[in-house]
């Protein structure tokens, strides 16, 4: 992959070198800006797609090279199947597929933004644009030897349209969308060495700048807090926990904010209940959830989202020591309710507790929504396609599976409730903190609500999306940046009103 992207929009017109990428449905139809780049190729691609029995189905491709009639050294055309049927989710996949089709070696390249029936309106053509992004990213900065025939250090991709100046105008809001995902994939990615609580505290510092105010609260503050709950799910680590709080007032003064908690483990090695060596580096991205806030709230900011919106995690890294925290122990969480710790690899519940209540109690906010990569179990249910959805206000739950199928950020509610509430009793605390393998996920979700009182909430479960396995056209990077774009929908559709 190219290490820097250099992304712009032109007027169509026929270029001379490099890739060039055109979109056709699936009777091998062009529109009409791209039939004239294509005319001077004649019959070409007629004949190249029969003899590949190419035939414009959704997302597949046909590759040219050195086409005859045409000064470009590839010419790639990307099927986009049912044009009526296109969605905006379907756009920026499509700008995706079309950035994979360039070669790294490849310096320039330039994709007409057109279809057969009416050619692609502005606002598609930036989602193409925030696919092309999306897609471009990867985690290099530890690789220190270049893959040899690779990559000149800078690709500009060119997207041409109709209209460059609306193009742009519908892009600013998703260059931000596609710097907060960046933002968040790079936290995921990181290695724990590198990122532990206070310096990942020390990077949120860096949305600052955009007129974010950024509170970090230490162990003092936790401890006088009444944090217990969080703070002894770090009490083993080396690395001091933090606590970050992010705000955005880009809404009308006085209104209450909405607010997005995440769980930021920067690492999770079990604690004293360790857990076994086999992948046990994955869960150096147990910090998703936290890395989606920061993600989310450094797009607010960067697009001046009309909102008040609080941003906070909890930072924490969950080690097995002399001073570590026992299968045993009796916490007593900041709302005052107890909770006795029987696997202490049961800690994002923890964690979530104390900032859950802290947010509710300090900001009173319209809604709280937590992501996590809570449970393994969300993985065994729903895989890596959709999170888990758990909530206690079903406006807000209709709302996040709506944006989740206009993103493709795809969430799928689950139940949660005093159904299940005996699973989690205690002999000696109000609860304790695992429910056994039964419904794994809802217990742990369970667990959450009882420290939101009657606030609007939902848990979004991002153990299966958030990290691993989730590798499609728009994302080769192992952290994903799961959620960014759907709650960033969220705010834009339903809260800046
Ligand atoms: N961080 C893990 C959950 C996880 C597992 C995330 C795999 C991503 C991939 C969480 O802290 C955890 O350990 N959960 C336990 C809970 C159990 C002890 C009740 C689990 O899922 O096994
Ligand atoms: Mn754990
Ligand atoms: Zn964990």
């Amino acid at each position: 992959m190219p290490t820097t992207l250099k992304l712009e929009f032109e007027r169509f017109s026929t270029p001379a070198r490099g890739v060039l990428i055109v979109f056709c449905d699936d009777g091998l139809k062009f529109g009409a800006a791209t039939r004239k780049a294509l005319e001077p190729a004649g019959d070409l691609v007629t004949r190249a797609a029969a003899a590949e029995r190419f035939k414009g189905k959704n997302a597949t491709t046909l590759d040219i090279v050195a086409p005859a009639g045409l000064a470009v050294d590839r010419l790639v055309i990307v099927g986009a199947g049912k044009v009526r049927a296109l969605k905006e989710s379907d756009f920026v996949k499509l700008g995706g597929v079309a950035m994979g089709k360039i070669p790294s070696a490849a310096a320039d390249a330039t994709i007409i933004a057109d279809l057969p029936g009416g050619g692609v309106k502005p606002d598609r053509a930036a989602d193409l644009a925030l696919g092309v992004r999306l897609r471009t990213y990867a985690f290099d900065r530890y690789k220190t030897k270049p893959k040899e025939d690779e990559s000149p250090k800078e690709i500009r991709v060119a997207i041409a349209v109709a209209s460059v100046a609306a193009a742009e105008k519908a892009y600013g809001s998703r260059a931000a969308v596609a710097d907060g995902v960046t933002l968040a994939r790079d936290l995921v990615n990181e290695p724990a060495n590198v990122l532990y609580p206070e310096e990942f505290a020390h990077r949120v510092l860096g949305l600052k700048k955009l007129g974010v105010s950024v509170e970090v609260l230490d162990v003092p503050a936790m401890r006088k807090l009444g944090m217990n709950a969080l703070l002894g799910v770090g009490q083993g680590s080396e690395h001091e926990s933090r606590c970050v709080i992010m705000r955005w007032n880009g809404g009308k003064k006085g209104v209450d904010p909405v607010a997005f908690i995440g769980k930021g483990v920067c690492f999770d090695t079990g604690g004293i209940s360790i857990k076994p060596a086999a992948n046990m580096e994955d869960m150096k991205g147990d910090m998703a959830g936290a890395a989606c806030v920061v993600g989310l709230m450094q797009t607010l900011a960067a697009r001046e989202a009309k909102v008040n919106a609080v941003g906070a995690i909890g930072i924490v890294e969950n080690m097995p020591d002399g001073k570590a925290q026992r299968p045993g122990d009796i916490v007593k969480t900041m709302s005052g309710q107890t909770i006795e710790v029987i696997n202490t690899d049961a800690e994002g519940r923890l964690v979530l507790a104390d900032v859950l209540h802290y947010v509710n109690k300090r900001f009173k906010p319209k809604f709280m929504i937590d992501l996590a990569t809570l449970t393994g179990a969300i993985i065994i249910a729903l895989g890596s396609e959709y999170a888990g959805l758990f909530s206690n206000d079903d406006r807000l739950a209709e709302r996040l599976v709506k944006v989740g199928r206009l993103t493709g950020e795809k969430v799928w509610r689950m139940p949660v409730g005093p159904e299940y509430d005996k699973q989690i009793e205690s002999k000696f605390a109000d609860m304790k903190n695992v429910g056994g393998r039964p419904a794994g996920s809802i217990t742990a979700a369970l667990i959450l609500s009882r420290f939101v009182d009657k606030t609007p909430w939902a848990h979004l479960d991002i153990a299966g999306t958030g990290i691993g396995s989730p590798q499609n056209d728009i994302n080769k990077s192992w952290g994903s940046g799961f959620g960014v774009r759907l709650l960033d929908r969220l705010v834009a559709d339903y809260y800046e009103k």
